[in-house]
């Protein structure tokens, strides 16, 4: 029912939208004006922390379509073919905060919360392959070097640098960043990948290794270094373009392809399959279609359905597992464990968040709750509450073995740091996307903080990529190489 008068959060009717109670029209106000006090304190409250990362960002509704059958794969409910799973997705750059340009040099986040008939199923990706580090152990030191300095609270160029040459396993994801797909055009023109390896497993309890990608149907447009630049006063461009698309009826759209690798494969491939910082290259897994995602609703309320989104890669659905990548095992954790701090304990019951399957645990009560779980409060039980079915796990248990060390993890035959940034440098991209690379890089580190010793670390990395390269940015930079 809805009421054409204004009313306070309790339903009452508001005695007026502009004149506080007051003794007389020019006198003091009246602690009783509790309609005042209610729009007083509630403004005062109005902000939850922003992300720690990937605080800036926009997101809307749609769905995914399967029209493939991969049901030798994975029984996921969500990937059988003909199945519709409605979804939220939300787009955002990593190291910005909130108010931050939408068109700054950096990853950009491709976040996926599909609403599927067995609970919630999170692809928490980006836009790139592939990511800085491969533990999880370095993941705060990696993004305090991106964000501000303790001193000044400047973001710092030398910093970045410093962290980045001295972290080898940065170099595939810091090529992709200084080409020009660091500083898409639209988050409509740019693809999504999981990065991680997860794990499939079909009806019969076969497994198999499996990474997303989200292929643009708009095609790949990029801004060069300097048009992105001059476009950071507009920064919000990203997010009004999504938002103008879809108002507009123009619905974007992305085809889901895998890669699938027989589980047996991963122990003896030519790469560590597990690595972040690797791609499986389409030669040797040929991408296969799965189907289409379109994004074709924008969000009501921006905070209650985007902000207070909550995405978790620990939101898996039978048919989907994760994997030994470190960084995804230390993922399973994080992201739960941020949205208790930054939404509060009941994060899942916010619409939003909320599966729209039914939800049964033992969980109960804590702020904000607003389920109505009933009696019986505790499993086992005698009292016809419901019960865990593992079957619907099958096949999803693998052997491992091992003796507890801290170490990295054991080269395969064709791993190092350098052989896939050193292939994109050489195969993939074209003479001009090679001298935008350059021109990005020198860019990025002609900043004012960055020293002359860091300079040359610079050029030795890039020259561990490629020497052509390494002697670019050298004449760049003034480095005599
Ligand atoms: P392929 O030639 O089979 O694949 C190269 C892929 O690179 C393309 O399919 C395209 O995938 C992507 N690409 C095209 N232009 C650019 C660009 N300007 N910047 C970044 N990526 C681009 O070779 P491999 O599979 O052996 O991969 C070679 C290198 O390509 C890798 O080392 C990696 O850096 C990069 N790459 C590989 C991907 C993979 O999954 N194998 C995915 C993306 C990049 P798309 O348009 O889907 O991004
Ligand atoms: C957001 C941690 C690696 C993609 C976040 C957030 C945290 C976090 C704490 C904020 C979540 C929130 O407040 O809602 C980590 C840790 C990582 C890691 C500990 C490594 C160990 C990655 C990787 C990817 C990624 C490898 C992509 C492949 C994202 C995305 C978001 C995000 C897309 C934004 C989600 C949203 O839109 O709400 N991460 N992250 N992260 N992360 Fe990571």
């Amino acid at each position: 029912m809805s009421v054409s008068y204004t009313t306070d959060d309790a339903g009452h009717p508001a005695p007026s939208d502009a004149h506080s109670q007051s003794v007389g029209p020019n006198g003091p106000l009246l602690l009783q004006d509790h309609y005042l006090i209610q729009k007083m304190a509630h403004f005062n409250r109005e902000r939850v922390p922003e992300r720690v990362v990937h605080a800036k960002g926009g997101g809307a509704y749609g769905e995914l379509e399967v029209t493939e059958d991969v049901s030798k794969y994975t029984k996921a409910d969500l990937f059988q073919k003909g199945k519709k799973t409605p979804l939220l997705i939300r787009f955002s750059t990593v190291a910005g905060e909130l108010g931050s340009a939408d068109t700054a040099r950096d990853p950009r986040g491709f976040a996926i919360k599909f609403y599927t008939d067995h609970g919630n199923y999170d692809m928490v990706g980006n836009n790139t392959p592939v990511f800085f580090i491969r533990d999880p152990s370095k993941f705060s030191d990696f993004i305090h070097s991106q964000k501000r300095r303790a001193d000044n609270q400047l973001r710092d160029h030398n910093m970045q640098w410093d962290f980045w040459t001295q972290s080898p396993e940065s170099a595939h994801q810091v090529s992709w960043l200084m080409t020009d797909r660091g500083t898409p055009k639209t988050w409509r023109h740019m693809n999504g990948y999981s990065s991680h390896t997860f794990m499939w497993y079909n009806a019969d309890g076969q497994k198999f290794w499996v990474k997303y990608h989200f292929k643009t149907d708009q095609g790949i447009e990029n801004f060069t270094g300097p048009e992105a630049a001059q476009l950071e006063s507009d920064a919000d461009l990203h997010r009004r373009d999504l938002w103008q698309s879809i108002e507009g009826g123009d619905y974007p759209s992305w085809t889901l392809k895998v890669q699938i690798m027989p589980f047996e494969d991963a122990e003896n491939y030519r790469f560590n399959p597990f690595d972040l910082t690797k791609v499986w290259p389409h030669e040797d897994y040929p991408l296969i279609t799965v189907g289409r995602m379109t994004l074709n609703r924008n969000p009501q309320n921006y905070f209650a359905e985007i902000e207070q989104s909550a995405f978790e890669p620990s939101n898996l659905v039978p048919g989907i597992a994760g994997s030994p990548d470190k960084m995804l095992q230390g993922r399973l954790f994080s992201y739960p464990d941020t949205h208790r701090y930054r939404i509060g304990p009941n994060y899942l019951q916010l619409p939003v968040n909320q599966p729209k399957s039914p939800v049964r645990s033992y969980n109960y009560d804590g702020p904000m709750t607003y389920s109505n779980n009933a009696d019986p409060v505790y499993a086992p039980n005698t009292a016809g509450g419901a019960a865990a079915e593992p079957s619907f796990y099958t096949g999803e248990d693998y052997h491992i073995e091992g003796t507890s060390c801290r170490r990295a993890y054991e080269l395969h035959k064709e791993d190092d740091d350098f052989g896939q940034p050193r292939k994109l440098w050489e195969k993939v991209l074209d003479d001009s996307q090679r001298t935008n690379m350059v021109n990005n890089i020198v860019d990025h580190a002609s900043a004012p903080s960055v020293t002359d010793e860091m300079k040359k670390r610079v050029v030795q990395y890039w020259t561990n990529v490629h020497p052509d390269l390494g002697s670019r940015v050298a004449d760049g930079l003034g480095v005599s190489s």
